[in-house]
């Protein structure tokens, strides 16, 4: 797998993929089964040919709070490459900040996504998140030019507002959503598990018992006991 660290490394390794469709996957790293999916879906034939897989790893200072947790945020980049290139990817575009944002973060022209998709559901808990995740996306993706853009289900607002994006700017890319990967206590695969401590971690399982529970009270309510 060829290591991309320069948008002149990316332009050339892009360049030689012409006349494949591109998909791209791109992640904060620290990479899971959950990303694993996604590469593997990435690489999955379609019409227009054997697709050429580019992931990103690029951790967003852009999408964190000033008390979030961008300086303790797991990375590990030889570990995203092993994993990346075992599920299928042939390139990992890894850039630094500087690289991504040559003119500086300040300086940057930001997308902010419609307020109704902003200012709703933990939205407001996250001043500045969404704005963060959909200017970082637009410039990778115009950076990229992919044909096709995968992402998690798991971040299912995430994934509901770049599509909204994709869609406002008319940008030519193909947005395909890919379900949540789960551990075996139900929890969504997630990079900051390693945060939980055991009797978090344990309280935290009760959240996908409960929506599954939900789930039957809504479809099948006569499976539920009287
Ligand atoms: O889901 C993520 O890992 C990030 O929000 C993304 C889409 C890579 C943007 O930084």
């Amino acid at each position: 797998m060829r290591l991309l660290q320069t948008r002149a490394d990316l332009n050339d390794w892009c360049r030689g993929q012409t006349g494949r469709p591109l998909h791209f996957v791109p992640t904060m790293g620290s990479l899971h089964a959950g990303h694993q999916q996604l590469l593997q879906r990435a690489c999955e034939v379609v019409p227009a040919g054997r697709p050429a897989v580019l992931l990103s790893v690029f951790v967003n200072p852009l999408q964190f709070g000033p008390s979030g947790d961008f300086d303790r945020y797991p990375r590990d980049l030889a570990a995203d490459a092993a994993l990346g290139e075992a599920a299928g990817a042939e390139a990992l575009f890894a850039p630094s900040v500087q690289e991504l944002f040559p003119g500086g973060e300040a300086q940057l022209t930001a997308v902010v996504p419609p307020a109704a998709l902003r200012q709703t559901l933990c939205g407001p808990g996250r001043p500045g998140h969404f704005e963060g995740v959909a200017t970082v996306v637009c410039r990778l993706l115009a950076l990229v030019r992919p044909d096709r853009l995968l992402l998690g289900e798991k971040d299912w607002q995430q994934l509901t507002i770049l599509r909204r994006v994709v869609a406002d700017l008319a940008l030519p890319v193909t947005v395909q959503g890919c379900a949540t990967v789960r551990e075996a206590d139900g929890l969504a695969c997630s990079s900051r598990h390693r945060y939980l401590s055991a009797s978090e971690r344990d309280r935290a399982a009760a959240l996908p018992a409960a929506l599954a529970l939900a789930l039957i009270h809504i479809s099948e309510p006569t499976r539920l006991p009287p």
